[in-house]
């Protein structure tokens, strides 16, 4: 596949297969994430692959924040829906960066992070892994920084990165005609 052809082709995949990643590709899709541009070499990544049962209590923390939304009790069902969501991708990983002390500086090294998941996303892509990235609610809670043993003060939590063999690939979504937004002044 050529570059084109794989940004093209990429999906956000939402259906995981839960069949494991080899960790030597694991390690080269964060190889691939760390070589993306990060202004004044901040170099503001952390990558922490979340295990078993650490997911659970993720998990758990989901259901909880979810609860507190919702006018009704949420269900067993539902509950058990959200935790297999957690458990059944092959690998979870929370893509965090190191906080600096200014906002302008948090926003190019969030612009570096980025960057860093499009990477990942696709060289993981390219050997037929699928990923996801969710952001949320779960990322903001201070349950969820102290499950990960990260301080909120120190690092600002960007993504959970859901990485597996795709289940299902979505159709292509939509997206501008060109000549809508790439203008000549
Ligand atoms: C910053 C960011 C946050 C996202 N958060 C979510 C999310 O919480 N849940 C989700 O299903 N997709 C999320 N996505 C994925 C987008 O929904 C997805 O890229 C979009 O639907 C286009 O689909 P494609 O990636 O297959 O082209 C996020 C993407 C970005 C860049």
């Amino acid at each position: 596949m050529n570059v084109l052809e794989l940004i093209k082709n990429r999906r956000t995949i939402q259906s995981f297969s839960g069949d494991p990643v080899s960790p030597e590709i694991l390690r080269n899709a964060i190889d691939a994430a760390i070589w993306a541009p990060n202004h004044k070499l901040t170099k503001p990544w952390l990558f922490v692959e979340v295990k078993p049962e650490t997911r659970k209590k993720l998990a758990d923390e989901q259901v909880a924040l979810k609860q507190k939304k919702a006018a009704a009790p949420i269900s067993v069902v539902e509950r058990e829906a959200m935790i297999k969501k957690f458990l059944e991708p092959a690998t979870l990983i929370i893509a965090a960066i190191k906080k600096s002390g200014s906002t302008s500086q948090l926003e190019e090294d969030y612009a570096a992070m980025a960057c860093a998941i499009q990477n990942l996303s696709l060289y993981l892509w390219s050997e037929g892994v699928g990923t996801k990235w969710g952001t949320g609610a779960l990322l903001a809670s201070s349950i969820t920084y102290e499950i990960l043993g990260l301080k909120p003060e120190e690092f600002k939590l960007c993504g959970l990165v859901w990485v597996g063999k795709a289940r299902v690939t979505p159709p292509k979504p939509p997206r501008p005609n060109i000549e809508e937004i790439f203008l000549s002044r």
